[in-house]
């Protein structure tokens, strides 16, 4: 189903390509999304958010049943892993999600043209079909890129997918692996070491910087890291992932300490290569289109999401920044607006990142060392889950809401927290800094009780020294 010439091609149906698409047809454009996977929704839905997050509360379940339930009075016997059933699970969730979204096409009448898209002039697109049928063009008013990101490749270290794994990889095993090195301890590293730890494996996880989850408030950091230690992850800090090489039924890893300069071999059934995503733009037809990128490979854009080419945008992981697709949702929404003569805007200071291990981790806005460099005055406020009453009663109470403000006119700077639903709880803090709140505005804010958003409250209680429950 084609046209000659739509107002807007996408290319790229993932969250920032699918959602610009949907958002500009429901402002009355025509619009075709070109996807060269098989099905929509790009990695996040494929092999990323989703799969990850199906596995993770598989995973949680069987750990739960094998060594949690007893305290509640609930005798789980002889609980066995069925990891087959874990992983039909997993694909029919994605299934499901993916196939939701070729009914949103339809709703909203996106063509969805199926195929590889690479630009041949600013107004035109060839469309390579996948499977050996002829290649045509589509022509339209406006481009828009979203081809996302692949996995970085770490010199020295060959992915082969079978013992050496990228993040696609590792959501797909047949076995749960005897010892599984991760290298890199950031998002992925830590979700997907979670994983494979409580399905059996024993997990390393080696790590460049002398902390994990670099970038997030250094309390946060702390909190994970002796609550992944405490659940019996191997942490490798400062330290260097030389050389993986594959014998046999194994893999041995020559790692190097920072501090030190000591080697040491690692031996492990899988390995996980997670040090980072990379722009994708292979096939694309950016040089001979004229589209700059960065020396990072990122296409680069101005405030309103234009190349340098006219009528050529790009949004999501392919322009860098945070790479979430919640952020390119964002980005998508804003361009569909704009090219409908609206103000599309991302306010990029509240945009919330979540860690979904256990405890989870949730930040939004600035943390204490960004503060500190800029030598802005702020305010702390902090509220343990230990002296949460929900939290007690569902036997979850590790971490804590971290509410940082503004000294002087006690707006909301950042807020951070580990613990339970850490992920859903963000959501309150990140509308109040939309809303441009001060602390005192959630202080004095009523929430239910007994509920995990008491310690929201009570951390903007603590800005001004005033909790009541500590
Ligand atoms: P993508 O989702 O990468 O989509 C790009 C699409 O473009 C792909 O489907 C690709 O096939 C297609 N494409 C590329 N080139 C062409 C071409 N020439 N022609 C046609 N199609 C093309 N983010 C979160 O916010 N929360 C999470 O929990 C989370 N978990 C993750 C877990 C993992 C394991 C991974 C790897 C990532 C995770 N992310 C998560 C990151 C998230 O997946 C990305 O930020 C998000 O998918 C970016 O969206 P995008 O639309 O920019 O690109
Ligand atoms: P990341 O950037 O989060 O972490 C990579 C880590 O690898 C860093 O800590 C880095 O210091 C380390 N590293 C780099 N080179 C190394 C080396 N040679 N040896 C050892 N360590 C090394 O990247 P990750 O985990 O691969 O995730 C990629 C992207 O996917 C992230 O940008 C993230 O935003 C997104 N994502 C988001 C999720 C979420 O929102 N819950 C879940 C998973 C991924």
């Amino acid at each position: 189903m084609t046209n000659d010439k739509y107002d807007l091609i996408v290319i790229g149906g993932g969250p920032g390509g699918y959602v610009a698409a949907i958002r500009a047809a429901q402002l009355g454009m025509s619009v075709a999304c070109i996807e060269k996977r098989n099905t929509l929704g790009g990695t996040c839905l494929n092999v990323g958010c989703i799969p990850s997050k199906a596995l993770l509360q598989s995973s949680h379940h069987y750990e739960m049943a094998s060594n949690e339930l007893a305290v509640h009075g609930v005798k789980a016997e002889s609980v066995t892993l069925d990891l087959n059933t874990m992983m039909q699970r997993k694909e029919k969730v994605v299934l499901d999600l993916t196939q939701g979204i070729e009914y949103l096409f339809k709703k909203n009448s996106v063509a969805y043209i199926k195929g590889k898209g690479e630009i041949v002039a600013p107004n035109r697109v060839k469309v390579s079909p996948q499977e050996g049928e002829n290649e045509y063009h589509v022509n339209a008013e406006n481009i828009l890129i979203a081809t996302g990101s692949s996995v970085a490749p770490l010199a020295g270290v060959e992915i082969d997918e079978e013992r050496i794994l990228s993040s696609t990889g590792a959501l797909a095993l047949n076995k749960v692996p005897s010892s599984l090195v991760v290298i890199g301890g950031g998002v992925i590293g830590l979700e997907l070491g979670s994983v494979w730890r409580r399905l059996g494996a024993e997990v390393t996880v080696v790590e460049f910087m002398d902390t994990l989850l670099l970038g997030m408030d250094q309390d946060i950091r702390k909190q994970m890291q002796r609550s992944m230690k405490k659940q019996g992850m191997i942490l490798k800090l400062s330290t260097k992932v030389v050389s993986a090489e594959r014998h046999g039924e194994k893999v041995q890893l020559m790692v190097e300490s920072l501090n030190n300069g000591k080697c040491e071999t690692l031996e492990a059934e899988a390995v996980l290569v997670a040090i980072g995503r990379q722009p994708y733009t292979q096939g694309l037809g950016l040089a001979e289109a004229g589209v700059d990128i960065d020396a990072r490979g990122f296409i680069k854009v101005d405030a309103a999401y234009q190349t340098n080419v006219g009528g050529i945008y790009a949004i999501g992981d392919v322009i860098g920044g945070a790479m979430l697709a919640h952020k390119a949702e964002e980005e998508g929404v804003a361009v569909a607006e704009n090219l409908a003569g609206k103000s599309g805007h991302v306010n990029y200071k509240a945009i919330p990142g979540v860690v979904y291990t256990r405890p989870e981790a949730a930040s939004v806005g600035r943390t204490e060392d960004s503060l500190k460099e800029e030598g802005v005055e702020y305010r702390v406020g902090k509220f343990p889950f230990s002296a949460n009453a929900r939290a007690r009663c569902n036997g979850s109470s590790d971490g804590f809401v971290k509410i940082i403000a503004d000294a002087k006119s006690d707006r909301v700077l950042g807020v951070h927290i580990v613990g339970p639903s850490a992920g859903e709880l963000i959501a309150e803090a990140v509308l109040a800094m939309e809303f441009g709140a001060s602390s005192e505005d959630i202080a004095r804010t009523c929430h239910a009780h007994p509920s995990l958003g008491e310690a929201v409250k009570e951390a903007a209680l603590d800005v001004e020294g005033r909790a009541i429950h500590i």
